[in-house]
């Protein structure tokens, strides 16, 4: 498996608040819809719930130590349980969040693609801090998106 964390954050790292997201830029959605299109996306279980329905074409993999009803996904009752089950697969998995599952899915991405918004708001979930030094930085693209600064970049270990 390659593993891709992907996630829109803003200054300070932050991620959402009231279980929700903070941002709601189109490209930035279009970016995720096209990149993550196809493929396997692993969530934890809020990041699911604050979904409005299940994301089309990609298959949905939840992490929850309980045992949610939900219809046509994988379910793991743990990070290493999902690890075991997809390591070994000629596949790239897109981690989606939320901050619990990036923060212990951080040590295996092979990749974080990030969506680094110029703007701080207030938050109760960020992403992990992790260390640049350890990764190559590739700016993909940057843009103005409602005056902020946006920009697409990808960070590969
Ligand atoms: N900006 C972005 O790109 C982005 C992306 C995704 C999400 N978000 C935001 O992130 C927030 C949600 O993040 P969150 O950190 O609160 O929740 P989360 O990571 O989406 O889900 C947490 C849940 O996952 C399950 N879980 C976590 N670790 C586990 C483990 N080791 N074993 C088994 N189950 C485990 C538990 O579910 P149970 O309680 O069912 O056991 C836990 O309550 C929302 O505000 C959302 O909008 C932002």
């Amino acid at each position: 498996m390659k593993l891709v964390l992907i996630a829109a954050i803003g200054k300070n790292r932050e991620l959402g608040k009231d279980n929700d997201l903070i941002w709601h830029f189109k490209k930035d959605m279009r970016f995720f819809r096209q990149t993550t299109t196809g493929h396997t996306v692993v969530m934890g279980r809020k990041t699911f719930d604050s979904l409005p329905h299940k994301l089309p074409n990609r298959h949905h993999v939840i992490i929850s130590r309980g045992n949610p009803d939900y219809e046509d996904v994988e379910l793991f009752h743990s990070i290493e349980d999902f690890l075991k089950a997809y390591q070994d697969k000629d596949e790239t998995v897109y981690g989606i969040g939320g901050a619990q599952i990036y923060a212990q899915l951080l040590p295996y991405a092979d990749e974080l693609l990030l969506t680094e918004i110029d703007a701080a708001a207030e938050a109760d979930v960020y992403f992990p801090a992790f260390d640049k030094e350890k990764y190559t930085e590739t700016v993909l693209d940057v843009q103005e998106e409602d005056g902020i600064r946006v920009r697409w970049v990808s960070y590969t270990k």
